[in-house]
């Protein structure tokens, strides 16, 4: 089965296999003449990277790359980017990777048009409205992994190198004015990512789906999205050249990224301190702590996840949605808790402080407090 198809929302996306050759006719849709492709270290000498530089220089556009980028990109690799765009005359960006290439790439086009420090745009108020809007260079995305969702967000998460603090720098014009997701670009993920990044997407979508605010339409996507995820997640797991299986994954990614407008959660707001303190993977960490998140807030989530379950095919309600929760990690290998993982429960209060002052904290349905955060630590471990 091959799915190919053409999307205008929430911005264009050229869904399917081998689209990445279309990456030169992107970037002219867009008026980019002289792209830069910004990705990570990692991905940089990867043959997926260098056929996507192939298909741009083929074109004339040349094969600048831009790979200066952390694992949690930071203010040093965006200005080092923003300096790489402006000392090569490039008048476009192409985002290229998982979450940080895709992060660092639009926050560089981003940053090429402003005079203020990027942490004047932080995803506060309307600060984005300090903006200069005509200096922003035009973005074309291209995931290289089934998760972040980042190729279709307005957001992008830059971690301040001083304070380990990952901050949330938002504008409408982040979002990509074309997206290429092509499936054959995640199959040489390997497992332990296949998981992780796919667990990330689930937990977009659950989070989304369970925070209190009135956004019917994310309701629905965060819906499918998770159907998606429990029907293709274990085969993508399982068989990672099995196409269907990785293009129906990136959907569900893309889905999870424009439903957790609706908000996110506890789990994310758990996430976030344990990766910045830890290192741990996103994604995996998200998996870690998600059932105890499910206990947590059970007492108010427990009618909407029943309609969950009976959409998604699951016997016994509440409960029938946990197990398979617990089912679906014992599947992808996800550690059983956060001292399976590694960690010590030694530095349970400063990470709660920290999770309660996360973005995410505010979309959890039930209100995260010093007190109950500590406990559903606890629970993590
Ligand atoms: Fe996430």
């Amino acid at each position: 089965m091959n799915i190919v198809a053409n999307w205008s929302y929430p911005t264009a996306i050229k869904m399917g296999r081998g689209r990445i050759k279309e990456l030169a006719e992107a970037c002219k849709t867009l008026g980019i003449k002289k792209p830069l492709l910004i990705t990570d270290r990692g991905l940089a000498s990867m043959q997926i990277t260098q056929a996507a530089l192939d298909v741009l220089e083929a074109a004339g556009l040349g094969r600048a790359i831009f790979a200066d980028v952390d694992p949690n990109p930071n203010e040093i690799n965006l200005e080092a980017g923003v300096k790489a765009f402006k000392d090569g005359g490039h008048d476009g960006v192409v985002a290229f990777g998982g979450g940080s290439g895709l992060d660092l790439g639009k926050c560089v086009a981003f940053m090429a048009g402003q005079t203020r420090p990027v942490w004047d745009f932080e995803d506060i108020g309307d600060w984005w409205t300090r903006a200069n809007v005509d200096g922003i260079a035009p973005i074309v995305a291209v995931p290289t992994t089934a998760g972040t969702g980042s190729e279709v967000g307005r957001a992008s998460v830059i971690t301040n190198s001083k304070t380990h603090v990952k901050k949330i720098i938002f504008h409408p014009k982040f979002l990509p004015g074309v997206v290429i997701c092509d499936p054959e670009l995640t199959m040489g993920m390997p497992k332990v990512i296949t998981a992780g990044t796919g667990m990330d997407a689930f937990a977009h979508c659950l989070e989304a789906y369970s925070s209190p605010f009135y956004h019917p339409m994310s309701q629905g996507i965060a819906l499918e999205g998770m159907r998606l995820v429990k029907d293709f997640l274990p085969r993508a797991y399982k068989d990672g050249a099995d196409i269907e299986a990785r293009t129906n994954m990136m959907s569900a990614a893309a889905m999870g990224a424009v439903a957790f407008q609706k908000g996110l959660g506890a789990i994310h707001a758990l996430s976030h301190p344990i990766g910045a303190v830890y290192n741990t993977h996103h994604g995996m960490t998200n998996a870690v702590v998600m059932p105890p998140v499910l206990r947590f807030n059970r007492s108010v989530i427990e009618k909407r996840i029943e309609l969950a379950a009976a959409y998604l095919g699951i016997s016994g309600g509440f409960d029938g949605f946990y197990d398979y929760v617990l089912s679906l990690r014992a599947e992808l290998h996800v550690p059983d808790n956060l001292s399976a993982m590694g960690i010590k429960p030694d530095r349970i209060e400063e990470l709660s402080a920290m999770a309660i002052e996360d973005p995410s904290a505010g979309g959890n349905p039930v209100k995260m407090t010093l007190e109950n955060t500590i406990q559903l630590f606890k629970d993590c471990f």
